[in-house]
């Protein structure tokens, strides 16, 4: 993801340029810390107040030159309006959210609205259009029937929530005037994976996050990944 991240940045920015970056539900802050050790300006909008508080503690370990550079807000990613202006970010990124928000396009909007023109939103969805993948691969027939017709699914914490189809988003995208420039397959080989589950040793796991590189800008691997990354540009 990180990497994905950066290489739509060089992409689409003067190198060295001081981009303002938005994080809705940032989480712990992994990616809005990383990118504010780029030398980016982070602002991190994230729900949860314990969820915020880790993100806080996170940051209070980081030198203060990081530490100027972010800010950390709670509020909902539905009401972006009520914090922010429109078009004042250049980066706005909603990594593992939209599963959450039932009514996810009016939310799409909104954060659309904050990107400048040429800005890049960065979405990470479940993939729904290969809900079969994980049930099917555990040999949970019934369950991986059930999943080729809907893209609600239960996730590992045992929520209900939603998964999302590349057309469908690819349609929002245009809609909001951000329209689909690039996108990803994010675990193609890894999703048996357990959170926690031990890493492999480092001459593993680079052989193995070079070849989920591969797979996730390579069709027709990324189109059945566990997850979906699609960057779409502020026209
Ligand atoms: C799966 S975590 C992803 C965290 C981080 N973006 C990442 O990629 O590692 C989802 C986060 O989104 C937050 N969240 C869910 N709905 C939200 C909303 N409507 N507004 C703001 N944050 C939200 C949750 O509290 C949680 O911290």
């Amino acid at each position: 993801m990180g990497r994905q991240v950066d290489e739509q940045i060089v992409h689409r920015f003067p190198v060295g340029q001081r981009l303002r970056v938005l994080d809705v539900g940032m989480g712990q802050g992994t990616q809005a810390l990383r990118l504010a050790r780029a030398g980016h300006m982070v602002t991190g909008l994230e729900q949860d107040p314990d969820m915020l508080a880790v993100a806080h503690a996170a940051l209070a370990a980081e030198p203060a030159g990081i530490q100027e550079r972010v800010r950390l807000l709670e509020g909902d990613g539905r009401e972006t309006g009520a914090h922010f202006g429109p078009g004042g970010f250049d980066v706005v990124l909603c990594h593992g959210v939209l599963m959450y928000v039932p009514e996810a396009d009016a939310m799409l909007a909104g954060l659309a609205r904050m990107l400048a023109p040429g800005g890049l939103l960065s979405l990470l969805v479940r993939n729904g259009d290969a809900l079969a993948m994980r049930p099917g691969l555990e040999g949970d027939w019934n369950a991986a029937l059930a999943a080729f017709d809907t893209v609600d699914y239960t996730n590992r914490l045992g929520l209900e929530v939603r998964a999302d189809r590349l057309a469908d988003l690819t349609a929002t995208l245009s809609g909001i005037g951000a329209p689909l420039q690039a996108w990803y397959g994010v675990r193609v080989f890894t999703d048996g994976t357990e959170a926690g589950e031990s890493l492999p040793r480092e001459a593993e796991l680079e052989r193995l996050l070079a070849a989920e590189d591969r797979a996730g800008r390579t069709d027709p691997y990324r189109g059945v990944a566990a997850l979906l990354h699609l960057c779409g540009v502020r026209g």
